[in-house]
C-alpha cells in the first residue's frame, strides 16, 4: 500500500504548520551558496502545498522569514526576500488554478515597499479561493505577535470597548494574526533540529510535534504523508485519560 493510501482522510489535521529548516546546510552539502538552498526550498513549498491541498488539508502555514532572520547578512536577506516575492508572483496563476488562498502573518509592514505591495497584490488576487489557505509567516515571531495582541486588547480597554472581565483565551485568540484559522494540530520541523524557534507559541498548545532529519529542500509529498501517518498514530488526549478518549470514539 502506498504511503498516501495509509492516510485516514477522516482524521486529517485541518491545519499543518511547518518550520522549514536546513536550506543552508543543504546548499553547503552541494558545494553552493546558501541562497541555492533557499531556491530549492521553493520547490519543496510547491510540492508540500500541492500534497496538502490534494489530501484536503484546509490550512498550511510555513515559517518563511522570522523576525530574527533580519540579522542575517544583508545580501542573504535581500536575496531571500527577492526569492520570496518573485516566487509568490510566479505562483499566483497556479494558486488560482488550484483554488488556494494566499495569506500572510507577521510584521509584513516591515517588508520593503515593493515586496509588501506584491504580497498584498497576490493576497487580494487569491482572496476568493476556498480549497486551502497557504499562510506565509513573514517577519514573524510569536513573541512579537503576542505583544501586539496584548497592545490591541489594552487599546480596546482604554477606549471602553472591552472590560477586563471579557478577557479569556478565546478573546485573546481572536486578536492574534491567526484569528481566522483553527490552531495547528500538527507542527513539522525539518533538518533534525528540535526547537520551536518563536513560531506560533500560543497556537501550538496542543499540537503534535513531528521532527524529521530531512533537510527542507529535499522535503517532498512522501515526507508530508509520513508526518501525517505518524500524527494519526498518536492518541490526542487534551489532558484527559485514555479511557475517556476511547469511550467517546
Ligand atoms: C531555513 O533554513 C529557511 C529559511 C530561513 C527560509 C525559508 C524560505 C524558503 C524555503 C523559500 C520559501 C518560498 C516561498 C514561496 C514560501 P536555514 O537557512 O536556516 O538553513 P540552515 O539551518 O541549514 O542554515
Amino acid at each position: 500500500m502506498s504511503l498516501k493510501d495509509q492516510i485516514y482522510l477522516d482524521k486529517l489535521p485541518q491545519h499543518i504548520a511547518i518550520i522549514m529548516d536546513g536550506n543552508g546546510r543543504w546548499a553547503k552539502m552541494h558545494g553552493k551558496q546558501r541562497i541555492f538552498g533557499h531556491q530549492n526550498g521553493v520547490t519543496a513549498v510547491r510540492e508540500t502545498t500541492e500534497a496538502a491541498a490534494e489530501l484536503g488539508v484546509k490550512f498550511l502555514t510555513v515559517y518563511a522569514f522570522s523576525t530574527e532572520n533580519w540579522n542575517r547578512p544583508k545580501f542573504e536577506v535581500d536575496a531571500l526576500m527577492r526569492l520570496l516575492v518573485e516566487s509568490i508572483e510566479k505562483e499566483t496563476p497556479t494558486l488560482n488554478k488550484n483554488n488556494i488562498r494566499l495569506n500572510a502573518i507577521g510584521d509584513i509592514k516591515s517588508l520593503h515597499k515593493k515586496n509588501y505591495n506584491q504580497l498584498i497584490k497576490t493576497i487580494k488576487a487569491t482572496a476568493d479561493n476556498d480549497r486551502m489557505t497557504l499562510t506565509l509567516a513573514l517577519s514573524y515571531s510569536a513573541r512579537w505577535e503576542i505583544v501586539e495582541t496584548v497592545k490591541s486588547i489594552a487599546e480596546r480597554i482604554k477606549n471602553n470597548q472591552l472590560n477586563l472581565a471579557d478577557i479569556d483565551h478565546q478573546l485573546f485568540s481572536s486578536h492574534l494574526n491567526t484569528a481566522s484559522m483553527p490552531d495547528p494540530e500538527l507542527l513539522i520541523r525539518t533538518s533534525g533540529e528540535r526547537r520551536i524557534s518563536n513560531f506560533l507559541l500560543w497556537q501550538i498548545a496542543y499540537a503534535e510535534l513531528y521532527f524529521t532529519q530531512t533537510l527542507w529542500p529535499d522535503f517532498r509529498k512522501e515526507d508530508l504523508y509520513e508526518a501525517i501517518i505518524d500524527y494519526q498514530s498518536r492518541e490526542r488526549r487534551f489532558g484527559k485519560t485514555s479511557e475517556q478518549i476511547l469511550k467517546h470514539k
